[in-house]
């Protein structure tokens, strides 16, 4: 009896700011553009960080992206694509991983980037939910911008306001170690 393969696979990058997560992201896209198998890129609208319509790595990689303000919306847009990817996907609604199933059904590969935590240590659902979902969960890390080690796994916030939903980047986060991230906590509570 042959097995059915038509599942897809869900990979889902995390980590904080600058660690890599978008530039892993592309390299996936590299391997469907080098494979001449369709796929589609999708952010979320309110990162407006670079341009609207396409995403883009700290280092300067970029690729075009479809904007949308809705997870669901994403069904509309897909047709014979060989995988389907979504980055910055903490500000997407939680329905995200509902579409992810179904696409997933359909036979596609998803690939999704975004943050796991914000810059409180509060975890964003929408990526929690996810990595719940996944076949593949990769965990990246950044320099610790303080120390210098390689052991960056969450961003603080330098300055501006409270809101956890807040696009930017150099002028308001750095990523850095658990060590210096309680340093610095302990300095303004
Ligand atoms: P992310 O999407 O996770 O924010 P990107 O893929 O956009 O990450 O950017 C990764 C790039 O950011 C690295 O290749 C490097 O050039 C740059 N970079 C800037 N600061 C750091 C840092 N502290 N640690 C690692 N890379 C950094
Ligand atoms: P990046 O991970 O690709 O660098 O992008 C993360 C985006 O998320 C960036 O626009 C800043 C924003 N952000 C928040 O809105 N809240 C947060 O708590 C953190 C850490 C980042
Ligand atoms: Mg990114
Ligand atoms: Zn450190």
């Amino acid at each position: 009896m042959t097995a059915i393969n038509n599942t897809g696979q869900i990979t889902v990058i995390v980590g904080p700011m600058y660690s890599g997560k978008t530039t892993e992201l592309l390299t996936y896209v590299e391997i469907y553009k080098l494979g001449n198998k369709p796929y589609k890129i999708f952010k979320p609208v309110i990162d407006d960080r670079y341009a609207v319509k396409e995403i883009r790595s700290h280092s300067g990689m970029c690729e075009k992206a479809i904007p949308l303000d809705h997870s669901q919306k994403a069904l509309e847009y897909v047709s014979n694509e060989k995988a389907i990817f979504f980055d910055e996907v903490q500000f997407f609604d939680e329905g995200l991983s509902d579409v992810a199933k179904t696409l997933r059904k359909k036979g596609k590969d998803i690939i999704c980037a975004g943050l796991d935590m914000s810059f409180k240590e509060n975890p964003f659902m929408t990526t929690v939910k996810l990595m719940g979902l996944a076949d593949k969960v990769i965990k990246k890390k950044a320099v610790c911008h303080e120390c210098g080690e390689y052991k960056g796994v969450i961003t603080y916030k330098l300055s501006g306001n409270e809101s956890e939903i807040d696009v930017g980047g150099m002028e308001k986060y750095i990523a850095v170690c658990m060590d210096c991230y309680e340093k610095f906590r302990s300095k303004t509570d």
